[in-house]
């Protein structure tokens, strides 16, 4: 019979090499961070916190009882050597099976109405006539938000007012889906909602803190789903206000940018993209009306700096690979030119 080797210090720190390898191969990209669903910051997040701390805290104490008892049978019954006797053997008795029986149907039933209270209260919860509507489209690989009493509408960033004691504001979303399922999560402000095509699914927060936090699409949706990430950003009434006021005018016109300007309406880019005012009216991608109040290219990959715009229009397909967006092919006139009128859509 061949002897196993015992596994040395050394071949685990080869077996850890690997490991790291692999992850290393696979998840080559950046890592993208994921919102603490222990920070919970609004109404829905708090409620789900709550039931999962109840939930764990009755597993961790069916955990304690099951291993305890394993635990202290193990050792108490253990074989001994001087003892060849065979041990009193048990052919059901109703009292343990009762209680065996009885007590996960109360644990499960109780869980249940938890669990059951905390999904009415979320989905019950009437939304004030002033609450701020707005519909979430989801697309392949991207958000699209539409202000509907605002006429604002914007990609991946999704601006919100704080809701203070003092102020509550409610933003309840529509969401629905352009194409395939996703699925809106924000960990810190809601439990996750699937944005499935021809249905109309809904959800609302009330975030209480100011910041900015990040979310992911969370049901798988094709090539670039991982890189379908999402930002809510949380703002005092005011700041909220003038964002609103700003996405609502027309994309800014600089008559010394006229020749950038047409170059960019000459091409291909504008029967999928709509830059307001202009004769860009596509919607099969983000609208650029305001491209540059937006911190992040390509639905959060990469930060919206100059260097990064222009990678990303020369060639999107080397960042996000799949993506809807073809490499142009632009000559670095034309490449010149849309990158300085893009940079002018403030
Ligand atoms: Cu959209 Cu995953």
């Amino acid at each position: 019979m061949a002897v196993r080797p015992k596994p040395t210090m050394l071949s685990l720190a080869r077996l850890g090499g690997l490991f790291v390898t692999m992850v290393v191969a696979i998840f080559g990209q950046t890592v993208h961070p994921v919102g603490n669903i222990f920070d919970a910051q609004a109404t829905p997040a708090e409620s789900i916190y709550r039931l999962s701390v109840l939930v764990l805290a009755v597993c961790a104490a069916i955990f304690v009882v099951v291993a305890g008892l394993l635990t202290f049978t193990i050792v108490r019954f253990r074989r001994r050597t001087d003892d060849s006797r065979e041990p009193a053997q048990v052919y059901g008795s109703n009292r343990i099976e009762l209680a065996w029986t009885v007590i996960p149907i109360l644990i499960v039933l109780v869980l249940t109405m938890a669990t059951a209270r905390s999904v009415v209260a979320i989905q019950n919860k009437r939304i004030p006539a002033d609450a701020l509507q707005v519909t979430v489209i989801g697309h392949q690989w991207w958000w699209e938000f539409r202000y509907l009493n605002l006429g604002v509408v914007t990609a991946n960033e999704l601006h919100v007012p704080v809701s203070t004691a003092a102020k509550p504001a409610l933003t309840f979303l529509k969401l629905e889906s352009a194409d395939v399922a996703h699925s809106f999560w924000v960990p810190q402000l809601s439990g996750k909602t699937d944005l499935i095509p021809n249905r109309t699914n809904s959800m609302w927060i009330d975030p209480r803190q100011e910041g900015t936090f990040l979310g992911n699409c969370a049901e798988f949706c094709g090539m670039q789903h991982a890189n379908m990430l999402l930002r809510v950003i949380v703002e005092s009434p005011a700041d909220f206000e003038k964002w609103a006021a700003a996405q609502k005018l027309d994309a800014s016109y600089d008559s010394r940018l006229d020749v950038a300007r047409s170059s960019f309406l000459s091409l291909s880019c504008i029967s999928c993209h709509t830059v307001s005012g202009t004769p860009a009216s596509g919607t099969f991608g983000p609208d650029l009306s305001h491209l540059m109040s937006r911190t992040t290219l390509g639905s959060g990959v990469i930060p919206n700096t100059p260097e990064n715009l222009r990678a990303w229009v020369k060639e999107p397909q080397a960042i996000k690979p799949g993506c809807l967006m073809p490499d142009m092919q632009l000559d670095l006139r034309e490449l010149d030119e849309v990158v300085t009128y893009l940079s002018s859509l403030k």
